[in-house]
C-alpha cells in the first residue's frame, strides 16, 4: 500500500529527454566545452564533495563508465549499486530506498527495467533522479547522440534528416523526442508490429511543430533512408526482450544498416549506433569498421554529455 504523502516530481529530474527540452542547446554547448577542457587536461572540479548513487538493474559498459568518470572529473564521487546486491533485491521498497539514498547522496542515476519504477524512485527521492535507461526511454544516450550530430554538422540541425532503422524501443522513443526538440527532420522505419507508442509520436510531433521540422514513421528502411544525413540503429532484442528472440529475428530481417542502405542516403551520410551492437544483425561489420560512421564519437560523447547533465542537475 502506497504511503499517503506523495511528493511531486522535482524540476531537475531527467526521466525523459523532453525534460531537457528548454535546456538542450545550452547543455550541448556546455558538453562541447567540457570535452575541450578534458582534451586539454584542464581541471573542471566544479562539484567537489558531491556524491552520486548509480543503481543498475541491468548490465552496462558505457553508462556506468561515463557517469562514474564524469563525477570523478567534476570532483565528486560515484557509488555503483547493483540492485541484485541491494536490499531492493530482497523486497525493500523503492520508496524506502529513495528516502534513504536521499540522505547520503546529491543525485541518483537509475537503470531500471520498468519505467513505473523509475517514476516511483523519482517521486520519493528528494534529490534529482537521472534515467540511465528504462523500458521507455534512454535520455542520456540521446544527449550524447545530439552532441555527436552537432559536432558533425557545425552546430546546426536545421534542414538535416535523421533516420532510425529498427525497433520501436526506448532508444527510438528518446531519439524521436530529442530530434524533434532540436528541429531535426526525423524518419523511423520499423516493422509494423514494433512501432513506437502513439503518445511518443504525438509528443514528438508537437515538439517538432514548434521547430518547424517533421516526424514520420514508415515501414520501409529504403524509403526512410532516402534524403537521410545520418542513419541510426539499435539492437533488435533489448535487455528484457530476450524471450521474444525468435519472433524478433524474423520481424527485423532487412532492418539493417549496411552499405546498400547508406548508398540510398544522402552523399556524406554516416551511421550511428548507441551500442552494444550485434554485428551482422542490425548493422554490418563493414559499416561499423568503415569510415562512414560516428559510432565511436557517440560512445566517447557519453562522457561529456553525462558531465553536462550532472552539472545541470547539481547546479
Ligand atoms: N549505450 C549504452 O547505454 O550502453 P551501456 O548499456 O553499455 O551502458
Ligand atoms: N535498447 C537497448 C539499448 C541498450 C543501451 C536496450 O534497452 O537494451
Amino acid at each position: 500500500m502506497a504511503p499517503s504523502a506523495t511528493p511531486a516530481r522535482k524540476e531537475r529530474d531527467v526521466i525523459s529527454i523532453a525534460d531537457l527540452s528548454s535546456n538542450i542547446e545550452t547543455l550541448l554547448k556546455r558538453a562541447a566545452e567540457l570535452k575541450e577542457l578534458r582534451r586539454l587536461r584542464k581541471p573542471h572540479r566544479n562539484f567537489e564533495g558531491r556524491a552520486m548513487a548509480m543503481i543498475f538493474e541491468k548490465p552496462s559498459t558505457r553508462t556506468r563508465s561515463s557517469f562514474e568518470l564524469a563525477m570523478t572529473d567534476l570532483g565528486g564521487h560515484a557509488v555503483y549499486l547493483s540492485s541484485k546486491d541491494m536490499q531492493l533485491g530482497r523486497g525493500e521498497t523503492i520508496s524506502d530506498t529513495a528516502r534513504v539514498l536521499s540522505r547520503y547522496y546529491d543525485v541518483i542515476m537509475y537503470r531500471a527495467f520498468r519505467h513505473e519504477d523509475m517514476l516511483e524512485l523519482a517521486k520519493w527521492a528528494t534529490i534529482p533522479v537521472i534515467n540511465g535507461l528504462d523500458d521507455i526511454e534512454h535520455p542520456c544516450q540521446i544527449v550524447a547522440d545530439l552532441l555527436t550530430l552537432w559536432e558533425r554538422w557545425g552546430g546546426k540541425f536545421s534542414s538535416r534528416q535523421l533516420t532510425y532503422i529498427g525497433d520501436g524501443n526506448n532508444v527510438l522513443n528518446s531519439l524521436m523526442l530529442g530530434a524533434a526538440m532540436v528541429g531535426l527532420d526525423f524518419v523511423a522505419a520499423t516493422p509494423p508490429g514494433y512501432r513506437p507508442k502513439p503518445w511518443v509520436i504525438k509528443r514528438a510531433e508537437s515538439l517538432s511543430l514548434a521547430k518547424g521540422s517533421t516526424v514520420r514513421v514508415v515501414d520501409s528502411p529504403e524509403e526512410a533512408a532516402k534524403g537521410a544525413d545520418a542513419l541510426y540503429t539499435d539492437v533488435w532484442i533489448s535487455m528484457g526482450d530476450e524471450a521474444q528472440e525468435k519472433q524478433r529475428m524474423a520481424a527485423f530481417k532487412g532492418y539493417q544498416i549496411n552499405s546498400h542502405l547508406l548508398s540510398i542516403a544522402k552523399k556524406g551520410a554516416f551511421a550511428l549506433h548507441d551500442l552494444p551492437a550485434h554485428r551482422g544483425l542490425e548493422i554490418t561489420d563493414e559499416v561499423m569498421d568503415g569510415p562512414d560512421q560516428a559510432i565511436w564519437d557517440q560512445a566517447e560523447n557519453r562522457l561529456h554529455a553525462q558531465k553536462a547533465i550532472l552539472e545541470y542537475v547539481l547546479s
